[in-house]
């Protein structure tokens, strides 16, 4: 299948997004054979740059970060002569005019009316100009043809997401509209869909009575990095929890969709939303803690704690790391516990979603037999380990009868001999497609704000903090072991295996 010819405008053409991962994920669809023959990549920003200089920085990105590597000489001088830059002024409605010059030519030039995709990878803050001037210069008339792409974070707080959808759904229709959550693009993210509804063993011992808890762990080895001017204002809640973590944790609760329409499984992830406990004070006590790395050593490096870091207050009281403890109330998953935590420099950068049964009802092993008794746990490893692993009780080879846990392991490296396609790829090109199945509805990033709001809320409240908490390379704040541990409970890792 092969989109339509295509326009993309991509604001913040100049950006790191699009030199990291929005270039390279382009160019691989080009190599692969995705694109259509008639497609124009016109990157915009306020630099004024020549065709060639921002052919040059693209090609400088794409050599850094593509998964297949440098380019080819053939193949690259094909694929640039589809990129074009406009220097441009977003307040400026000389700027959304040359737009639709642009595309006019390209229509012209290739006897069809292309579809136009504006990609808005800048900052939050010109999310909404950006939008009404493409609106007032017509440029987003057909909604068959026109798409708007918008990166996170979407809203800073409930009011603001609830007052960008407002305006955006003022200007398009929600099928125009596809807001990006990266991780819904990740190949082992839409492996948990597969792998929950397309094997019939998994669905009956999917609920409270056989699952006794869940933890869904995206831990970092990266600092803030050159973010501190965003990630200050912002805090691991805002920027993971509030997104990447509530869609892993909708997807793993959800209900089995009817069929795989893009409405209908993002009905089933909100009707989780929906059903997840609201935090009343006592519970954001009891049940969400915060912490801030401090300064330490990484791989033989000595880092700075997050207070040190460019752009950050020095007396910042943003939570670098979170681990909250979250309900879903309903007939599933009554009573059972979903712990979630992200963070970053922690010692390991793993994203992993394990799910453990409940024990046996009876023992009939005498204990002294059980070399490792462990309670049988389902582990999807999302990254750097692309695995899903059952962890079962088996006998260990010998005379006796002794038992130890062992994983029967699906391993895409050791399954596949094809290298999965980053996550940008499969989200731009279900954008051509106009597949809207990975992209957060206005209605889902709401329920997710309206969630962690009170978190936030009280969190804003309570500002003398013991921070930093926790050095780097270590597991997190020690508070964070408690929230679990009074369940009787730990955090689980896996030893690392993969590139990360
Ligand atoms: C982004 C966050 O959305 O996800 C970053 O803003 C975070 O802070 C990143 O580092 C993690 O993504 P990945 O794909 O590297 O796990």
């Amino acid at each position: 299948i092969k989109s339509q010819p295509t326009i993309f405008i991509i604001f913040g053409g100049t950006g790191d997004l699009n030199s990291r991962k929005l270039a390279p994920a382009l160019y691989n669809l080009y190599l692969e054979g995705w694109l259509p023959d008639q497609f124009s990549i016109i990157g915009t920003g306020r630099t004024p740059l020549s065709d060639e200089d921002f052919k040059g920085k693209l090609l400088e990105g794409i050599n850094s970060f593509s998964r297949s590597g440098k380019v080819k000489d053939d193949k690259w001088a094909d694929f640039s002569q589809h990129l074009h830059y406009q220097v441009s002024d977003i307040n400026n409605h000389e700027t959304y005019k040359e737009f639709g010059a642009r595309i006019a030519a390209h229509n012209a030039e290739w006897g069809t009316e292309a579809n136009v995709i504006y990609y808005l990878a800048v900052s939050p803050n010109f999310f909404p100009i950006i939008a009404e001037n493409i609106s007032k210069s017509n440029l987003a008339e057909d909604p068959e043809k026109t798409r708007i792409v918008i990166e996170k974070p979407f809203g800073h707080d409930l009011e603001s997401a609830v007052s960008l959808n407002k305006l955006l759904s003022g200007i398009f229709d929600e099928k125009q509209i596809y807001r990006i959550d990266h991780y819904l693009g990740k190949q082992t993210v839409q492996n948990i869909m597969a792998f929950r509804f397309a094997n019939a063993i998994l669905e009956p011992i999917w609920n409270r009575n056989y699952i006794e808890h869940v933890q869904i762990s995206v831990t970092e080895q990266l600092g803030v990095e050159e973010r501190g001017d965003y990630y200050d204002g912002s805090g691991a809640m805002r920027d993971m929890i509030q997104n990447h973590l509530l869609q892993l944790l909708c997807l793993v609760a959800m209900e089995s969709p009817v069929s795989f329409d893009a409405d209908e499984i993002r009905n089933r992830k909100v009707d989780v939303l929906k059903a997840m406990r609201k935090f009343t004070a006592e519970d954001v006590r009891l049940s969400a803690v915060r912490g801030q790395y401090g300064s330490g050593w990484m791989k033989g490096k000595e880092v700075p704690g997050y207070r040190e870091e460019p752009n950050v207050d020095k007396e910042s009281n943003t939570e670098t790391f979170a681990a909250i403890k979250f309900f879903v109330d309903n007939w599933r998953w009554q009573g059972v516990p979903f712990y979630v935590r992200t963070g970053k420099r922690l010692h390991q950068s793993a994203s992993v979603i394990t799910i453990q049964f409940k024990d046996v009802p009876h023992m009939v092993f005498p204990k002294e037999a059980n070399e490792s008794w462990q309670q049988n746990r389902l582990i999807i490893s999302i990254q750097p380990e692309m695995s899903i692993r059952l962890q079962v009780q088996a006998k260990r080879p010998g005379l006796d009868m002794y038992l130890n846990a062992v994983d029967m392991v699906f391993d895409y490296k050791g399954t596949y001999t094809t290298e999965a396609p980053e996550a940008y790829e499969t989200l731009l090109l279900d954008t051509m497609l106009g597949d809207q199945t990975l992209f957060m509805r206005g209605d889902q990033v709401e329920t997710a704000w309206e969630l962690i709001m009170p978190i936030l809320n009280a969190w804003q409240g309570r500002k003398s903090l013991n921070f930093p908490n926790y050095s780097a390379d270590s597991w997190g704040p020690e508070i964070a072991e408690a929230l679990i541990a009074r369940d009787g409970f730990h955090w689980f890792t896996l030893p690392i295996k993969g590139k990360k």
